[in-house]
């Protein structure tokens, strides 16, 4: 398992073309090159605008990109993110890659612990070997068991970021992409997360992550990777 790399993207170019104004070309990633194996963490830095949204966002095939490629180890089999057909994305996502976004986005009247559940249910984990993993996940997250049964809707920013996090780790992926994952979160919760995080690293994951705090950047990294403002002409 070690030295597997599960993450490869080459020479990976982004550029957002801004249609209300006259198609002003927005260059975000130019010619970006990473990989990552099993058991490592790249904690992805660089300034605010600098593309490391954009660089998740793209190996989780949200972003069409200009040149380049972003490939995940699916099932062993190398599927490049930025030119995948929809089925195949779909299926490196629900087998291969857990996405932890900012945000959650809500999906009306779904219970905080189907939520959770989905993913497991997903790669055909039983319901209640599903229902026992997500309750552990909610309790190391700390989330009142009177809320298990609500939808997150009206929940705080931290509870829906703690719904979004036991969600992205619920089925063990092996790529993690992870977006600020401690960014609304208390000490409690932020040593839980890194405490998952380490977990997903010993079972081989491979993890690529923004963290703003530095105190969980320097508990979780294994190595950085700056992304650099592209230059406009570029
Ligand atoms: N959907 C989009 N359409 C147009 N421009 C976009 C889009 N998404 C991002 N951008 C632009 O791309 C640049 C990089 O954005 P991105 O969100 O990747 O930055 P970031 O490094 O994650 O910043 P932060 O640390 O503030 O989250 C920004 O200038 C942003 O305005
Ligand atoms: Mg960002």
């Amino acid at each position: 398992m070690k030295n597997k790399k599960l993450i490869e993207i080459n020479r990976l170019c982004k550029h957002f073309v801004l249609h209300q104004q006259d198609g002003l070309r927005l260059p975000v990633l130019h010619g970006v090159s990473l990989s990552a194996e099993a058991g490592e963490c790249v904690a992805v830095t660089g300034g605010s605008g600098a593309g490391k949204s954009t660089l998740l966002k793209c190996l989780y095939a949200n972003y069409r990109t200009q040149a380049g490629s972003a490939r995940v180890r699916h099932l062993d089999v190398w599927i490049d993110m930025a030119s995948a057909h929809a089925r195949e994305v779909l299926a490196v996502r629900r087998y291969t890659i857990g996405y932890v976004s900012q945000f959650l986005r809500v999906i009306p009247r779904v219970a905080a612990l189907d939520i959770v559940m989905a993913p497991m249910l997903a790669v055909g984990m039983e319901a209640q070997v599903s229902r026992r993993r997500a309750q552990v996940l909610l309790e190391r997250l700390h989330i009142a068991s009177r809320l298990w049964t609500l939808p997150p809707a009206t929940f705080s920013g931290g509870e829906q970021q703690r719904i979004n996090i036991a969600r992205g780790f619920a089925a063990s992926p092996p790529v993690m992409l992870l977006d600020e994952p401690t960014a609304a979160l208390d000490d409690a919760n932020r040593g839980a997360v890194i405490e998952l995080i380490r977990e997903a690293r010993r079972r081989g994951a491979a993890v690529l992550g923004i963290f703003h705090d530095e105190a969980v950047r320097d508990a979780v990294a294994t190595r950085h990777f700056e992304l650099h403002p592209v230059a406009a002409h570029a």
